[in-house]
Formats: structure tokens, sequence, C-alpha cells
């Protein structure tokens, strides 16, 4: 393959530690006038553009923004692709939520062509709002994954997906058997998992809508191929909660459930986590597992406030997740903006360094990807985006108040949502022009 190299030239930034663990200023760096080199499809350099430009090699193009920053691509940690078409859906919470409104929505993916049609529509979403990489739920039928790893690798995107598995508790037009789940799974494993940059993730949709046989086929998938991934949701309403108790009285909680039926360990992500208590932190944290933060989704279906807080107190991995279609928007830039509030609710703060942390570095993390995204370090891949300072008239009214990076970066976040996503970059290919 011939050699295909680029820089970009641009403000610059990405988070390079948790600054929960090494305070605010050891989190970052930060290039005011900054080169971004890359070649095939990976991040070969990164610097000051007065350093890194007198050596590149003549003949290497260079794109200048004077007026953007660059950052590492999002990542979205928790959302449901065959929930897009029900987006802000009215009143319920989450039991009533799933059977008026989900169940019925996610039933269309039955249709091969419906599921494509959504995965294109989908997959355009993520790279407007600037989504490089998604942990993302598929419907009960294995045409939904098909549909959607079929249009990621089209663009060479690095993403992780799932048939869910649910044999109970739903309606009979959308169950799978314990036997037929497994199956199904282990055929779109066989198919799709380290194809290019395509994982596959075991997803169980949650305690009350799998048997015993379910979970317990759910976890031999996960020692039959140790390198796969494992979603669910835990502990977002105190219904459910109480559900599962009622569901599985011989296990300690919630968490416990997933626990004996071995589904926790590095690769393995629990969505939402409101109502954790401090055991259930330590044992996921003890585990290597990770909490998906869903803060618009929290607020739309009235779930409560998740505490973050007490998860870096244990140490626990947590990414940001947009949670649509109880999300309410596929940004991550309006996600952070909910999060912020979230925090400010508890009484508790969230500097924007960290609310970076969480939509890049914290969320590869999450994923055991920080080799390979999250970041701008040579060596991984290029993944990135370009923010525009002047997306909106507001925001580049607003900006030129700012004073710092920090305060900057915080009304991005803010103000910002797909607008201000100029143009999304994977694997060094442009995948969206604003
Ligand atoms: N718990 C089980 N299924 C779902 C879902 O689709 N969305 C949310 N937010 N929670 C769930
Ligand atoms: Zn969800």
């Amino acid at each position: 393959m011939p050699l295909t190299r680029k820089a970009y030239r641009a403000a610059i930034l990405h988070s390079i530690a948790d600054p929960a663990e090494v305070g605010i200023e050891a989190s970052y760096e930060y290039f005011e006038d900054g080169l971004l080199v890359v070649e095939n499809g990976r991040i070969s350099a990164l610097g000051h553009a007065s350093e890194l430009l007198p050596g590149l090699p003549a003949g290497v193009q260079v794109e200048h923004y004077p007026d953007a920053l660059i950052t590492p691509g999002f990542i979205d940690t928790h959302i449901h692709l065959p929930q897009t078409g029900m987006v802000g859906a009215y009143g319920e919470q989450l039991l009533d939520w799933l059977n008026t409104y989900t169940f019925p929505c996610e039933s269309q993916f039955a249709d091969p062509d419906h599921a494509n049609e959504v995965a294109d529509i989908f997959i355009k979403e993520l790279l407007r709002n600037g989504t490089t990489t998604a942990l993302v739920f598929g419907s009960v039928h294995p045409q939904s994954v098909n549909a959607f790893f079929a249009a990621a690798e089209k663009l060479d995107l690095r993403m992780i997906a799932g048939k869910v598995m649910m044999d109970r508790n739903a309606p009979d037009y959308l169950t799978d058997t314990a036997e037929s789940g497994y199956q199904e799974s282990k055929a779109l494993i066989e198919r799709w998992h380290g194809k290019g940059r395509l994982h596959y993730a075991v997803t169980p949709r949650f305690a009350p809508t799998s048997t015993p046989e379910q979970l317990t086929l759910a976890g031999q998938l996960l020692t039959e191929y140790p390198d796969l991934y494992m979603q669910t949701h835990i502990s977002e309403n105190l219904q459910e909660i109480q559900w599962v108790k009622e569901l599985f009285p011989e296990r300690k909680g919630y968490l416990d459930v997933y626990d004996h039926y071995q589904l926790l360990g590095e690769r393995s992500v629990f969505a939402h986590g409101v109502h954790l208590c401090d055991d259930e932190c330590a044992r996921l944290a003890e585990t290597g597992s990770a909490v998906a933060f869903c803060p618009t989704s929290n607020f739309f279906l009235g779930s409560g406030l998740f505490n973050l807080p007490m998860a870096e107190k244990h140490k626990l991995n947590v990414g940001l997740g947009t949670d649509v279609g109880g999300g309410t928007s596929f940004s991550l830039l309006q996600t952070l903006n909910e999060a912020y509030k979230v925090m400010q609710l508890q009484g508790a703060r969230l500097s924007p360094f960290k609310s970076l942390y969480l939509a890049t570095l914290g969320g590869a993390r999450a994923l055991s990807l920080e080799d390979k995204i999250g970041t701008l370090h040579p060596g991984t891949d290029a993944d990135f985006l370009v923010l525009d300072y002047h997306a909106t008239p507001l925001l580049s009214y607003r900006l030129k108040q700012a004073n710092s990076i920090a305060e900057t970066l915080f009304v991005l976040m803010t103000l910002g949502d797909d607008r201000t996503v100029l143009q999304t970059f994977a694997a060094g290919q442009q995948v969206h022009q604003r």
C-alpha cells in the first residue's frame, strides 16, 4: 500500500490521564498552535506546529484550521441502534417506557431492509456528532447487528455491538430462547468479531428479561471467546431493582446476579448504575468492569442522579453514554452539559477536563481500548474531530470572551452540539463534513 501522510494544524487538546488520579493540570496536553500528523490511518506525530513543521517531508499536505480545536473522537459507551426512531417518547419511566414505546419500535428490526435503513441513519448521526466509537445494543434480531456492522465496516470504524438476548418478560414477538440466543450470538461472533476494527459484545438486555439458563449461556460465550465484550443494564430505576430482587431472591443484590453468572470483567460495561451501593462499586472496580454514565437518559426517564464521586472513590472505570432512545441526544457535548448538572444537583463539580476525559480516554479505558483510541498519542488510530469555534453566532461571541482553554472547553460542552463538529475523521479518513 502506498504511504499516505497528511498533517492538521489547529489548537489541539487531548486527555492523557484521569484528573481524579493525577490532578487537572497533569491530565491533559494542549497545543495552542499544534500539529497532528497522520500516516496510514494512525497518528504518527503530535506537537507544537513550530517544532514539527520544519521536519515535515516536502509535499505533505497541511490542513490549517485557525479557529478550531482538534480533539480525539468521542466514545459513546452505551447506545441503542433500534431506538433511533423513538427518541423523545413522552411520559413514562423505565418499565412502562420499555413496554409502551421501546419494544414495539425494536420489533421493526425483524425486517432487514428496515435494519439497513436505520443503521445508515444511526451511523451518520454518530459521526455528525463526533462519535467515532460506540458500544451499541442491537435488537433481539441478528439482522440488526449485521446491518450495523456492515455499515460500520464500509467506513472502517472502530465499533462494538451485539444482539440483545432476551428470553422472558418481553412480548413473544421480541424474545429469543436461551439456546437460540446463544447460537445466534455465536454466529455473529464468528462473522464479525475481530473483522477490521469491529468487536462483538454479548448483550443480555438486563437481568429481568433473561432466564438463569440464558445468563449461564451468556457467561459461557465469554469463556469460549476471551476477548469479547459484555454489555447490559444495572440499577437504573427503583422499580426495576425491586423486580430483580423478586426474580432472583437467592442473590445478594442486582450486581450479584451478574456476578453469579460470571458476567463481570475488564470488557464488561454496565449502563446507568444510578443506585449502586458502595459494595457494588467496589466489586465492579475489583473486576475491572465499567459503568456507562448516561445523564440525558437518567433525567429524561426520571431515573436519578449518578454518583460519580462514589465511583471515583472506588477507582471504578466510568465512560459516558447517550443511551439513545432513553437519552435525548446523540451529542456527547450535550451529554456532558447534562452531566455537569447531575453533579451540581449533588453539590459537586465536573471540571471541563474531567468531562473531556469521560468522553474520550475514560471511555477508551472503560472499553480496554486505551492503546488504540481516546487520545492523540502517536501510534493510536487516527480517529479525531475538528470542533468549530464559530459553529453558531452565540458560540462564536461567547468564545471571544474566553480567557483560557479551560473556559473554551467548558463553553464548547455547554453550548456545543452536532453543529460544533465541523469534521470527523476515522482511521485517517474524513467520514463527516458539516
Ligand atoms: N433497561 C433494559 N432495557 C433498557 C433500555 O432499552 N433502555 C434503558 N435505558 N434501560 C433499559
Ligand atoms: Zn440502555
